[in-house]
Parts: C-alpha cells; sequence; structure tokens
C-alpha cells in the first residue's frame, strides 16, 4: 500500500503539471480526489484492511498524499480562476498576431486630392464653396440668364426658385473674384448634384474647378498648366487636344481630350475608336463675367476649367461604371 500510494502521488503530481485549463483540471479532480472511484479516496478506502499495527502510519501517510495534492490542486485553482478573471484563459501566446482591418480614403478622395496637390504644386489655392448654391451663383454671375437653353443641360435639383443644389464647381469662380482682386490663382474642389443616373452619370459627383486671373493671361498659359497636369495625373506623356466647344462664361471654349490611356490612341472600346477621351471643359473667362465682378476686361483676363474627379479616376484605375464608387462594396473599395 505504502509503494501504492507513492507511485499515486508520483503519478498526480506529474499529470497536474500538465494540466492547462479548468476542464482538465475538473477531469483531474475527478480522477484522483473524486469521493467516488477517486483513485486516492480508493486507496484511502483500503485502510480498513491493513493490519492494525501498520495502520496509523499508513493513515498518516495517506493523508499526507491526499492533502498535498490537494494543496497543489487549490493553488492550480486560483491560477485559472485569476487567468480566466483577465480573460486570459486557454491564450496561447505563441500565435501570430492579428491584423486589425483599417480604413482607407475612398478612390474619389484621394483622386480628388491627389488632382488638388498638383494644382498647389503649380501655384494653385485651394478654397471651398457651399454646395446648396444660389441661383445668382450658380447661372447668373456666370452669363447663364434665366432662360438660357444652357439651363437645359444641367437637370438642376431646386431647393426653391431661387436656391438650388450647385450643379458645378464655377460659381466659386464668381464668388471668389467678387472679394480679391487679380492676381488670381484658385481651385476648387467639391460636390456637386445632377438629376441624372446612368453608367456614367450619379446624382452626386465631384468637381475640382480650376481658374486663373492676371494681366495678359491667354490660351498658352491654359494649356501649359493642363498639359502639366495631366502628364503629373497620368504619370505619362500623354497627348492633349483641345476641340472647339461652348460654354456660357468663357469664350473661346474648349474641351480637352487626352490620348486615350487604355489604347494610346490606336482606337478601343473604351475611346470608341477615337483614340481620345475627354476630361475636363476649360475656355477663356468670358468679359461678361470679369465685368459683373467688377474687373475691366480690358486690363485682365483669366482661363478657367472644370473637370469631373470621378471622371478622371476612371481613367486612371480602368473602371467603366461609376456607380460602383458609391455602392460601398469593400471587395471594390479596397482595392485602392
Ligand atoms: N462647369 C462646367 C460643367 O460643369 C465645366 C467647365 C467648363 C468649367 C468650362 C469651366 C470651364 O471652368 O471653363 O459642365
Amino acid at each position: 500500500m505504502e509503494q501504492e500510494l507513492l507511485r499515486l502521488k508520483q503519478e498526480a503530481e506529474e499529470t497536474l503539471a500538465q494540466v492547462a485549463g479548468s476542464d482538465q483540471l475538473e477531469a483531474f479532480r475527478v480522477k484522483y480526489l473524486g469521493r467516488k472511484g477517486g483513485l486516492l479516496t480508493g486507496v484511502l478506502r483500503q485502510l480498513g484492511k491493513v493490519p492494525a499495527e501498520e495502520r496509523p502510519r499508513l493513515g498518516q501517510l495517506a493523508n499526507d498524499v491526499k492533502q498535498g495534492i490537494e494543496a497543489l490542486f487549490e493553488e492550480k485553482k486560483d491560477l485559472f480562476a485569476a487567468r480566466s478573471a483577465t480573460g486570459m484563459e486557454g491564450f496561447d501566446y505563441s500565435l501570430p498576431g492579428r491584423y486589425l482591418p483599417f480604413g482607407k480614403l475612398h478612390p474619389v478622395t484621394q483622386v480628388m486630392e491627389e488632382i488638388c496637390s498638383i494644382f498647389e504644386g503649380l501655384g494653385f489655392a485651394v478654397a471651398e464653396g457651399p454646395d446648396v448654391e444660389t441661383d445668382y451663383y450658380n447661372f447668373e454671375a456666370l452669363n447663364i440668364p434665366k432662360h438660357h437653353p444652357a439651363r437645359d443641360m444641367h437637370d438642376t435639383f431646386y431647393v426653391t426658385e431661387s436656391i438650388l443644389l450647385r450643379t458645378h464647381t464655377s460659381p466659386m469662380q464668381a464668388r471668389i473674384m467678387e472679394r480679391q482682386d487679380p492676381p488670381l490663382r484658385y481651385i476648387a474642389p467639391g460636390k456637386v448634384y445632377r438629376c441624372d443616373s446612368d453608367i456614367t452619370h450619379t446624382p452626386m459627383f465631384h468637381q475640382v474647378e480650376g481658374f486663373l486671373v492676371d494681366r495678359q493671361v491667354s490660351f498658352a498659359d491654359l494649356k501649359g498648366v493642363l498639359t502639366s497636369f495631366t502628364h503629373k495625373m497620368f504619370e505619362r506623356e500623354l497627348a492633349l487636344r483641345f476641340r472647339p466647344s461652348f460654354f456660357p462664361f468663357t469664350e473661346p471654349s474648349a474641351e480637352v481630350d487626352i490620348a486615350c490611356v487604355i489604347c494610346g490612341g490606336g482606337g478601343c472600346r473604351v475611346c470608341k475608336r477615337t483614340g481620345w477621351l475627354e476630361i475636363l471643359g476649360s475656355g477663356l473667362i468670358d468679359p461678361e463675367v470679369l465685368k459683373m465682378v467688377g474687373y475691366d476686361p480690358d486690363i485682365y483676363s483669366g482661363f478657367a476649367f472644370g473637370l469631373g474627379v470621378e471622371r478622371i479616376a476612371m481613367l486612371k484605375y480602368g473602371i467603366d461604371d461609376i456607380r460602383l464608387y458609391y455602392e460601398n462594396d469593400l471587395r471594390f473599395l479596397s482595392q485602392f
């Protein structure tokens, strides 16, 4: 019996040392210390059969063994209780760390910031204006009087008869010129709104307006600035094409195309076989617009341009449906 007790003592101590969680600890308790069928309890029961003269010594030994194991068991139990209070029970410290997903800027915001920083590098200051605009700044001050046919193109959301959601960022030209004298060099990024929706139009989109006013500003200055911008934006020396156009607030006006970013000008599906992609509207600021803010068009001249941010981002990243930007599908967004 003495042998048996010492062997059990050793076995129980070794087993306990391996116990790694409270489930295992409970199994240990049942196996060695359980009232029914516990191994130590079983040995103690046999004391009755031991010869009377051996009983006191063996009884003492059996009690010592049992108390020793109980003490170790309690110690382990306290340790697990302390760990589970910190929520770290069963934690495997050797596991590699998990990366937390972190947010990124929306691709449209990224491109917008890139556009702004390119123009800032060219000496333009950034100004932002209101999304809810007056009819005066959105149209009148840009030489688009009431009933002018150009208003039809804007698909305007009206708030009241004279208040609307701006349909372009051009009103910032008038707002800034009204308050400052030339020379001026500004860009105005922001949201614009039009009642229109298909694979190339969303009811809200982003534009960056740019303009420069000084003495003797010519079309050559406009070409220089836009060429330098597109080369930086598309990281290639793409050819530019200035196509005569019409805007009420510029004269002359031009729409600007770049050589197709996909085929390089050879003609493909994206550029509809023309080899060119339209990227912005521009022109020399109409003398009427300068007069309305109190500038003398005989002294000052300027150029202006307006570009669609989503469009530039689509061309830059080869995206063919503008609505992807606004569906908030993380599989799409996380690629940027
Ligand atoms: N505001 C025009 C639009 O949204 C774009 C534009 C064209 C802006 C020519 C300009 C410009 O400043 O000169 O369609």
